[in-house]
């Protein structure tokens, strides 16, 4: 990096991967956060008026005030996630910010565990393992904790991105299941044929035709509430819902209502309306469960996805075409 370079500030809001602070700070002048505390919204605009660039993660809602804050410096928002629903686009394009991801690089780990999930819920551990915890496992017996297995059902998947197809390779070849997939339009890309997926152009109908159903669309205006009570009614009683994109893609309510009436089987969330807030309703049913986001979170991921951040920081600088940019 140039001296130039040197001088650059950077703000980065939450810790970051050791080794991906340690490179920000040979390249900029960085202000990062050790405290790794949540920044409000007032500190993310005062970073916009006093930093070159701004280094956000999924939990920091930039807003459209955020972004027309008076005596703007930042030209660049590096978002250290793939996820940009958090971020006003287009206010951003608006005025004139570029807004970058990281893309790619989160893939294979969100798709593991979306399987997590999947084999937890059909194969009850969560259950098991609260039982056992709390010392009421009496022993093994042959009807104790029947679940599921995932072989020969059908997966549905609502979206065919990326994780959608990673996650389809391993419930396919892994554990034999079939898979269907509702899409905007039908797969080109060979990933269908290799998986030999059926396109299911109807949402209610690739809901009503799955075992478990598993979704991998953004979050944002679009898709709120996407599966809402209509949607969840259509899921076979037996049916799984598996959730690792956004929570606000589901309406908690109706899926409450579902899981405590028994209406479907189960589900498996990663990520929740409003969180880290999680409705106290779903923390006290048995046939759910939770875990707090972690569908990126190995350390090889995050290192990576902080190399994309840099490579976008890197070549902004530079005045090089953004490798990820969003806006
Ligand atoms: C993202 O990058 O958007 C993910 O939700 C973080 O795991």
């Amino acid at each position: 990096m140039s001296e130039t370079a040197g001088r650059l500030r950077v703000f980065v809001s939450r810790r970051l991967p050791e080794r991906v602070e340690h490179l920000l700070g040979e390249r900029y002048q960085v202000t990062l956060n050790p405290a790794d505390t949540p920044v409000d919204a007032a500190t993310l605009a005062r970073a916009m008026s006093e930093y070159d660039a701004v280094c956000i993660t999924i939990l920091d809602r930039v807003d459209r005030d955020i972004l027309h804050v008076g005596g703007r410096r930042a030209g660049i928002i590096a978002n250290f996630g793939v996820g940009v629903d958090h971020i006003d686009i287009e206010a951003a394009r608006e005025a004139g910010i570029a807004v970058t991801n990281t893309p790619g690089v989160l893939t294979e780990a969100t798709a593991d565990l979306a399987l997590t999930l999947m084999l937890m819920v059909a194969r009850r551990a969560g259950e098991g393992e609260r039982e056992l915890r709390a010392g009421r496992w009496t022993g093994w017996r042959p009807t104790h904790l029947m679940g599921e297995g995932l072989s020969g059902k059908t997966l549905g998947l609502v979206g065919f991105g990326r994780i959608a197809k990673a996650t389809a390779e391993r419930a396919h070849f892994g554990f034999g299941m079939e898979i269907a997939y509702y899409a905007r339009r039908e797969d080109a890309s060979g990933a269908a044929e290799k998986l030999q997926a059926r396109f299911q152009p109807d949402l209610p109908q690739l809901l009503q035709t799955s075992d478990i159903v598993s979704l991998h669309v953004p979050g944002g205006t679009e898709t709120r509430h996407l599966i809402d009570a209509d949607m969840i009614a259509r899921m076979r009683p037996s049916g799984i819902l598996i959730n690792t994109a956004r929570g606000d893609v589901i309406d908690t309510s109706a899926l409450v209502a579902a899981l405590a009436g028994g209406r479907i089987a189960g589900a498996g969330l990663d990520v929740y309306e409003g969180e880290p807030h999680v409705a106290p309703e779903l923390i006290a049913l048995e046939n759910v469960v939770l875990l707090p986001h972690l569908g990126s979170a190995t350390r090889e991921t995050r290192e990576q996805m902080g190399m994309r951040v840099l490579a976008n920081l890197d070549a902004w600088f530079k005045g090089e075409a953004l490798p990820d940019r969003v806006a």
